[in-house]
């Protein structure tokens, strides 16, 4: 028999099937061996009958073990007390892969669970979290696809920071020395005066000091430049993008999202509605009107801010004009309010976090070097950056969006740990 997977053989209803994949959970007696069987599908539970079995077959049989990858093949029938509403009676099994006792078993510590996670991807949970992330990556290549972008892929190895000297990585480079991508941005922008419009999705390392649940040191910004476009236009357009996004995978994915605690059909709704998009002055005084809180105009929002705020909205919400002074040195003055730049953020609800950064870019040099000189950099590095605004310079703008911050949120996850298959943060780097 040709085997089909678990999805496959639950939609034939009825009649002879060949499943395989891994013991899920299994519970024997001396007459019966229950076997719930995992793949990538599904779970599906089989019931192994002694009279079915010789006596060398039937020892086998009971000692198999959580974990155990096998081949079966019996009959499927309609059976409501099964956990997925089918039962096999096998007729025939083999065991590929015996399985020793494995280390995973119910109410382990999460640093347990990072220790094995290689073992505990296998889970339910991350299972779902896994599917999730990749169906969004796959909608969004859809939805760049329509909006007629192309994809840029660039170094990850650079030779400058781009966000700040302190969260950089150096990397020894033969005899020189270089750094993991803070950033796609830089490049990103070098590519629009070829192709326009341009997007991306690669790895991103920040050395984060922060042990937080929602910093990682290893993550998947996935990034955007545009030519032509300013503040506005990219704004609206990166809410475009997220609501199609998470639309897409919330009607593809209701039963993973279900599973996570999640109502996919309020996701969907969250997209139908209008995203707000007020300044940063606007909420420091909804700051201290609302919640009693004085914040100064000049420093960048901080964790409990963000979270604050976002206590006053149920969908995402882009935040502009953030103090000049403080951000990253490709952000323009405003013109018209010259300590303001033409930035923004987008604060997801519920956990009131930082999912997206973005801006339209500077084209004044000198007002880029003086900002570099601030930070400590030497402008001379920069010089290919520069150079964009030397040929044919044109507005433009961009965001990145944190792949995982998303998936954290829409997922209902409590830690940013779980949102990738193995994290890398301050304190963990294995396996
Ligand atoms: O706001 P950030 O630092 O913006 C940039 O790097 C821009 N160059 C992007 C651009 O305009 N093309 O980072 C963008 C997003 C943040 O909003 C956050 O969601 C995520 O990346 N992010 C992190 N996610 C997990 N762990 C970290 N340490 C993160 N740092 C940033
Ligand atoms: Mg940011």
């Amino acid at each position: 028999m040709t085997y089909t997977t678990i999805k496959q053989a639950m939609e034939k209803e009825k009649g002879s099937i060949a499943i395989r994949g891994w013991v899920y959970r299994e519970r024997g007696s001396n007459k019966l061996k229950f076997i719930v069987l995992r793949d990538g599908t599904n779970i599906i539970q089989c019931v192994l009958k002694k009279d079915n079995f010789n006596d060398d077959q039937w020892n086998e049989i009971d000692s198999i073990r959580i974990e155990t990858s096998m081949e079966l093949e019996g009959t499927i029938k309609k059976d409501d007390r099964a956990p997925t509403g089918y039962e096999v009676e096998v007729t025939k099994y083999n065991v590929v892969g015996p399985s020793e006792d494995f280390p995973i078993t119910k109410d382990q510590s999460p640093e347990f669970l990072l220790d094995n996670r290689h073992l505990w991807i296998r889970s339910r949970k991350m299972v779902s979290i896994m599917k999730i992330r990749s169906a969004y990556i796959q909608a969004r290549e859809e939805f760049f696809k329509k909006e007629g972008f192309w994809r840029f892929d660039t170094p990850v190895l650079q030779p400058n920071q781009s966000e700040g000297g302190s969260t950089v990585f150096e990397v020894k480079y033969y005899k020189e020395k270089t750094y993991l991508a803070q950033t796609w941005q830089l490049y990103g922008e070098a590519a629009i005066f070829a192709l326009e419009k341009v997007y991306n999705n690669g790895p991103t390392f920040r050395a984060e000091k922060s042990k937080t649940s929602r910093h990682l040191s290893e993550f998947w910004m996935v990034e955007t430049e545009v030519a032509w476009w300013t503040l506005p236009e990219i704004t609206e357009f990166a809410k475009k993008e997220l609501k199609y996004c998470i639309a897409k995978v919330a009607a593809e994915l209701p039963e993973e999202f279900e599973s996570l605690g999640r109502d996919p059909k309020g996701l969907i709704e969250m997209c139908k509605k209008e995203w707000p998009t007020i300044k940063y002055r606007e909420a420091l005084k909804l700051l201290e009107e609302k919640d009693g809180m004085k914040v100064k105009f000049g420093k960048d929002l901080r964790t409990v801010e963000e979270e604050k705020i976002m206590t006053h909205f149920d969908t995402p919400v882009v935040v502009t004009h953030y103090p000049q002074e403080v951000m990253a040195f490709y952000k323009p003055k405003d013109p018209a309010f010259p300590d303001e730049a033409l930035c923004f953020d987008m604060l997801c609800p519920e956990i009131g976090i930082e999912i997206v950064g973005g801006s339209q870019r500077s084209l004044d040099i000198e007002e880029m070097s003086e900002n570099l000189k601030r930070d400590g950099e030497n402008p001379e590095d920069y010089k290919f950056y520069f150079d964009l605004r030397k040929y044919g310079s044109v507005p433009h703008s961009g965001y990145g969006v944190g792949l995982e911050r998303v998936i954290q949120w829409i997922c209902k996850l409590d830690n940013i740990k779980d949102a990738i298959g193995f994290p890398r943060t301050m304190l963990r780097w294995t396996p």
